[in-house]
């Protein structure tokens, strides 16, 4: 089995969950709280993405990481939002991404949520009309940069570092959870 075929066996419990806990986005009810949807996405996504960044550096992993937080704080601008409410937005402990495995773990879950993102996108414009969704709708094609990611992270993960790639992915799924219990 591939690595990426790995990661999604090992995290069908987790994704099931979140996809629960955001399934009030196909029927929100107002901009307000897709807004507060985006801001806690942006808590998460900005300290983790500089995590990812200074891990993917420090292992030199040949990939770059897809716009995320940016898009989130334009997608808010456009909502109304300040850059000063954006800025004082509460930011999560991102999980440790140090080692490699966590990387292409964490990196898994990111580039895959982005599949889910084109749904989302659709279950908002449905409930809300025309609203920013740079965030959710993402650019190009992404489940090829998912296989592209998959092949890069095979590259680089031995296979007997599979099962510690998967449980860093569960444990991103946990936190991230949390986060968005914690903050909504
Ligand atoms: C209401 C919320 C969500 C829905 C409806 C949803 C839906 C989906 C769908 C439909 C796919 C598969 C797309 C396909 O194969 O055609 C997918 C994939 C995925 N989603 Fe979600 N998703 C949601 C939230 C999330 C969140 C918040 C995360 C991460 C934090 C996430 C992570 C993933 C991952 C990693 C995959 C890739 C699975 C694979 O390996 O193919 N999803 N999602």
């Amino acid at each position: 089995m591939n690595l990426l075929a790995h990661l999604r066996i090992e995290t069908r419990a987790a994704h099931r969950a979140l996809e629960d806990e955001l399934g009030f986005l196909h029927r929100l009810d107002s901009p307000a709280r897709y807004a507060g949807v985006l801001a806690a996405f942006l808590g998460f996504h900005e300290p983790l993405e500089k995590a990812l960044d200074a891990s993917i550096a420090a292992h030199d992993l040949p990939w770059e990481l897809a716009p995320g937080a940016g898009l989130l704080a334009g997608d808010l601008r456009g909502l109304g939002w300040s850059s000063a409410r954006i800025a004082s937005l509460r930011r999560a402990d991102p999980p440790d991404v140090a080692e490699l495995p966590a990387l292409v773990g964490s990196l898994y879950v990111v580039e895959g949520a982005r599949l889910g993102g084109r749904l989302i996108t659709r279950w908002v414009g449905e409930a809300l009309g025309p609203v920013p969704v740079s965030f959710f709708a993402s650019d190009g094609d992404v489940r090829r940069r998912l296989r592209r990611f998959g092949a890069v992270a095979e590259h680089v993960l031995t296979a007997d570092q599979a099962e510690a790639a998967s449980a860093a992915a569960n444990l991103h799924f946990r936190i991230f959870g949390e986060w968005l219990r914690a903050v909504s």
